[in-house]
């Protein structure tokens, strides 16, 4: 049990890899507080882990808004009795955009959520890990936050920026005895790409693959475990680090 009575914050954790982390981290002994604005699947998320003895609950809270983040920390300290790990990984794409196809508008919500959760969240959550000196944040950024790509202008800058502000605040927390790092995980099998898939039509999922040195995109189980190690003491040594997940992309 790598995470034994931790308490830990997971945005974005009614789908996709935020799903499967929390449900690792419940199976790994963590009480799961699940962030995500829809209230249907969020319980449904809770309610799978509790049958399966976990601990979980749910918050609807949109990232994009300082008094949600602010009730969604204080509702986790609140219920679980404290904060160890959050987990900033709800996030959106704008795809097919490069930045004259861009709109005002969706550059914006692209930060919003992509950037401005992540700040939000470890605003709030930071005070109880410093006042405990201990405390792990892992950022879920991409491999779109290490190299450039084609038609996602917006979430390019958004993931950079994420990258970017995983490693000052490693550096401003570090003596406060709170990691920080981030993971940047290649295509991943989640709702997000299935939508990209059906956009594109048949044969999307080869051409995704081909585009991985290993020959496939990622179950969302595969980026959950290299979160569970930077959440827990397993990574006692790491904090500043941006760590690929992506079946050798960024290694060309
Ligand atoms: N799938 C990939 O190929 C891939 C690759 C690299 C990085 N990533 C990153 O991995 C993270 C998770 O993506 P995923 O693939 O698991 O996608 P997903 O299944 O679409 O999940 C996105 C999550 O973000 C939440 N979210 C979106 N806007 C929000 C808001 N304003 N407030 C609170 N929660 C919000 C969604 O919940 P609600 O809609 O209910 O709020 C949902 O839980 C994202 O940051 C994404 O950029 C994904």
């Amino acid at each position: 049990m790598r995470l034994q009575g931790k308490v830990a914050i997971i945005t974005g954790g009614n789908s996709g890899i935020g799903r499967s982390t929390a449900q690792l981290f419940a199976d790994e002994g963590a009480k799961v507080v699940i962030v995500a604005r829809d209230a249907q699947r969020g319980r449904a998320a809770a309610r799978g882990i509790q049958a399966n003895g976990g601990a979980a609950h749910f918050v609807p809270c949109d990232v994009r808004l300082a008094e949600d983040c602010q009730r969604a920390v204080g509702t986790a300290i609140e219920v679980f009795g404290g904060l160890d790990v959050l987990v900033n990984n709800a996030g959106i794409i704008y795809r097919g955009r490069d930045v004259l196809g861009t709109t005002l508008d969706e550059w914006e919500e692209t930060f919003a959520v992509n950037v401005r959760g992540a700040f939000l969240m470890s605003k709030y959550a930071l005070p109880e890990m410093i006042r405990r000196r201990a405390g792990s944040i892992v950022n879920v950024a991409s491999y779109f936050g290490l190299v450039g790509g084609g038609q996602v202008a917006a979430y390019c800058a958004s993931k950079g920026a994420l990258v970017q502000l995983t490693r000052a605040m490693a550096l401003d927390h570090a003596g406060d005895g709170v990691r920080v790092n981030c993971v940047c995980p290649g295509s991943v099998h989640t709702p997000m790409i299935q939508e990209a898939w059906e956009r594109f039509g048949e044969g999307a999922p080869q051409v995704w693959a081909a585009k991985h040195p290993l020959g496939r995109v990622a179950q969302p189980e595969e980026v959950a475990r290299a979160i569970l190690f930077l959440a827990s003491s397993a990574s006692s040594f790491v904090t500043g680090a941006a760590l690929p997940v992506d079946g050798g992309i960024t290694a060309a």
